[in-house]
Order: structure tokens, then C-alpha cells, then sequence
């Protein structure tokens, strides 16, 4: 298939440019660079062998978009394209609702202009607010506890409507819980800007020097631990379960909704040993007040992605740690860094991953 990806050039658009490619799927992809390095371009084709294109545009520009759409023909569209700081979603909620939602709606439009009616859209376990049970099932109550939460569980719903409006259309909306990890070649991964939002990043940058200490948002929930507890998972098992969605979806001819998780818990203590195991690295860390808006404990229930596409998380900490660390420790300055010559994955990976890797 041909496939626009919006937002593409990100931390989880670009690993499942790689593995789309693997899968001999053709990618183009549309960024408006808001939150990524024109720098991705060359690491990805040198993963996938071949070259990729890469758009400069944004998803709100309906004259570039149809432009595009006009030249590539398109079969599906994946739609990474977003926001997603939560704590500058609380600060600038009208940016959130006018790039998340407004994104949406335009790209939608320009999908249905198109005649392209097949979407795979990143939302999140963030529509689940605080879950008053886990593991977290489909099914369970959807709540917005902040702006950005809001805009992913409004996207859901319009891509809802439209697919009641138009029968033609099908859309899997792919609630990923925790993502984390790189590429085990280390030539893509995470590379936030500014201040990391979130744990594993503040982890890797503490692990090379940038940071002094990580900060454990609370020692005193009812979990395992007193810490936080998420479902991190690898985020080339979340690259891997766009390509089983979209297979599926065109396969099967229907649209669904799933969970993107392992199913277990990880508490933020659990993960910086890991870390440190993985890395031999210390992580000093002090124990501060919780964190505003934080739950205690989310996980995934990710049997229904397991019974429909026939996905299941293969990475396990371990690895989501040793390849976090393998791409930190390759670009202490993320895409700024030099690309260096030997980048050769140097790690086991399971089969499954192997296999479908095989190309890049
Ligand atoms: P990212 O910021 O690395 O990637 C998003 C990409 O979209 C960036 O390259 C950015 O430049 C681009 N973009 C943003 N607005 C755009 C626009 N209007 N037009 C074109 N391009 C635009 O983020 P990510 O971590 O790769 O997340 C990808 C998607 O997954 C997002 O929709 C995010 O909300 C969702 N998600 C992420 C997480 C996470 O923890 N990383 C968890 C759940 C859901
Ligand atoms: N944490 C710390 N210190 C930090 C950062 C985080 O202790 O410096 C803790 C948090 O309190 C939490 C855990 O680490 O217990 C994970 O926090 P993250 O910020 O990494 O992840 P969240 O689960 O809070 O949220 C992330 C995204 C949301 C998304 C959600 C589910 O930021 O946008 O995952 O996908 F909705």
C-alpha cells in the first residue's frame, strides 16, 4: 500500500515508517517539523535502504495536503500528527484544541476529498482519565482530565461520526498506554525538546549527564512500591501493531478500537533499576510530592489487540531499557548528534521482530 503518515518524522511515526517499509508498504510522509528534526530523514533511509519522502507540511493546510494527496494516491493514512505535552495542554489550550482538533477535521477533509478512506489514528490510554479498575479494558468509561487528554478523545469521536456518515470509511483508533524505548539500531528514537515530560526520557538524560537527578513524583501510593505504576511498552511493538492494524482493517474490512499495551504494571522504581541494570549506569533519584493529576495505577487489558490483529507485546523492560539507553547513549543530543558510521543493531531481538525487521 501507499501510505501518507502524518507526523511521520516523531518518535513513534518514524518507527512505524521503518517497519511499514519492512513490510514492503511505500511511506510518504507529512510534517509540519513542530516537534521534529528535518535530521530523521537521513537515519530513516539509511534503516529501510531506500529512499523516503518527506513533507514539510502541515496537516492543517488543506491547499498542501491536497496537493499531496493529488500526487501520491493514496490506500490509508496514519495520523500521528499532534501535540502532546499534557502540562502545556493545561497552559495552551486553545494551540492543543486548534493543532489536535482542528488537525483532525482538516485532514479528515481532505481524506474525504480525496476519495482515501482508511485512517489509523494515534489516541491514547489518556481517554480512560482515571481508570476505576485494571487492567483497562476497551469498554471502561472515557474521561479528559486535561486539555490534551481532551483533544484525543474528541478526535475519536469525530472519526466516529464520520464513519456512521460514510460507510465507506474505516478507521482503527490505537490507544497506546506507555511507549518507550528506540530503534535497537539506535538511528531513531526519542528526542524531546526542551525538559522530558516524561519518565523514560528524564531517565536516559540523567544516564548521560544532562540531568542530575530524576524527581519520583510520590512514594506513597497503594502500589507495589509506593511509586507510579504504567504499562511501558517498546515502541517497536507499538511500530509493529500499526502495520497489523492497517493489514487487518483493509483484510478484514471493519474499523475497531484497541488497547496498545503489555498488559503489566511497572512502577517507576522497577523501572530505574531496570535501567540501571541495562545501562550499568546509576540513576540517583529523590522521592518529592506526587505529581497533580497523576494516577496511582494504569495498565492495559491488550487481549482484544491479541484476538483481532494477532498482536502481542514482544519486548520486555529489559529490552525497552537496554534500546532506550542504546539510542541515548548514540546521540547524547539527540538528532543533533553526529551520525556515526557502525550503527548495526548489536542486540537479540525476538523472532517475531527479527523476522519483520529483516528489511531495514
Ligand atoms: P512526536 O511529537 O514525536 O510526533 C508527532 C509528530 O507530529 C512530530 O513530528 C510533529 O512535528 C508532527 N506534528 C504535530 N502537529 C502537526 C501538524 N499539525 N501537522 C503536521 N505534523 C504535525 O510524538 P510521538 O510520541 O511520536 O506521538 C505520536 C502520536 O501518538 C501523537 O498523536 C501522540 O499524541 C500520540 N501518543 C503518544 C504517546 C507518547 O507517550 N509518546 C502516548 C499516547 C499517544
Ligand atoms: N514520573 C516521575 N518523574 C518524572 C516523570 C514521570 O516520577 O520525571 C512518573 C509519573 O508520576 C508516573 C510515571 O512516572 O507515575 C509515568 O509518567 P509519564 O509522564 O512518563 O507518563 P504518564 O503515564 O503520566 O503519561 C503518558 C503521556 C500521556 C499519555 C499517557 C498514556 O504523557 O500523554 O502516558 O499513554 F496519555
Amino acid at each position: 500500500m501507499r501510505i501518507l503518515v502524518c507526523g511521520g518524522a516523531g518518535y513513534i511515526g518514524s518507527h512505524a515508517c521503518v517497519t511499514l517499509c519492512s513490510r514492503g508498504h511505500h511511506v510518504v510522509i507529512a510534517d509540519s517539523g513542530v516537534n521534529s528534526s528535518p535530521r530523521v530523514l537521513q537515519r530513516l533511509q539509511r534503516l529501510v535502504g531506500a529512499p523516503v519522502s518527506l513533507h514539510r507540511v502541515d496537516i492543517r493546510d488543506r491547499r498542501a495536503m491536497a496537493a499531496l494527496f493529488a500526487t501520491y494516491h493514496f490506500d490509508a493514512v496514519l495520523h500521528f500528527a499532534a501535540l502532546k505535552a499534557v502540562g502545556e495542554s493545561c497552559r495552551k489550550p486553545l494551540d492543543y484544541f486548534d493543532n489536535n482538533i482542528g488537525g483532525t477535521i482538516a485532514l479528515l477533509q481532505s481524506m474525504q476529498e480525496a476519495g482515501v478512506r482508511r485512517l489509523v489514528f494515534s489516541s491514547s490510554a489518556t481517554v480512560y482519565g482515571d481508570p476505576s479498575q485494571v487492567p483497562v479494558r476497551e469498554d471502561a468509561g472515557l474521561q479528559a482530565l486535561n486539555p490534551y487528554g481532551r483533544t484525543k478523545l474528541v478526535a475519536e469521536q469525530l472519526i466516529e461520526d464520520l464513519c456512521r456518515a460514510d460507510d465507506r470509511f474505516r478507521a482503527a483508533n490505537l490507544r497506546y498506554f506507555n511507549p518507550v524505548g528506540a530503534h535497537p539500531s539506535g538511528l531513531i528514537g526519542e528526542d524531546p525538546c526542551g525538559e522530558p515530560n516524561n519518565l523514560m526520557p528524564y531517565i536516559c538524560q540523567v544516564a548521560v549527564g544532562q540531568r542530575d537527578h530524576l524527581r519520583v513524583f510520590g512514594g506513597d501510593y497503594p502500589t507495589v512500591d509506593g511509586t507510579g505504576v504504567r504499562d511501558y511498552i517498546h515502541v517497536v511493538d507499538l511500530a509493529q501493531a500499526h502495520a497489523d492494524a492497517l493489514e487487518y482493517m483493509v483484510s478484514a474490512d471493519r474499523g475497531f478500537t484497541v488497547n496498545l499495551g503489555t498488559g503489566r504494571g511497572i512502577s517507576v522504581l522497577e523501572l530505574v533499576h531496570a535501567f540501571e541494570r541495562a545501562s550499568g549506569q546509576r540513576i540517583p533519584y529523590e522521592i518529592v510530592e506526587r505529581r497533580p493529576g497523576d494516577s496511582a495505577e494504569v495498565f492495559a487489558d491488550p487481549a482484544l489487540a491479541q484476538q483481532l490483529l494477532g498482536w502481542r507485546a514482544q519486548y520486555d523492560v529489559d529490552a525497552m531499557c537496554r534500546d532506550a539507553w542504546h539510542w541515548q547513549a548514540m546521540n547524547p543530543q539527540g538528532y543533533r548528534s553526529p551520525l556515526r558510521r557502525a550503527a548495526a543493531p548489536r542486540v537479540e531481538r525476538p523472532r517475531r521482530a527479527v523476522a519483520r525487521l529483516a528489511g531495514a
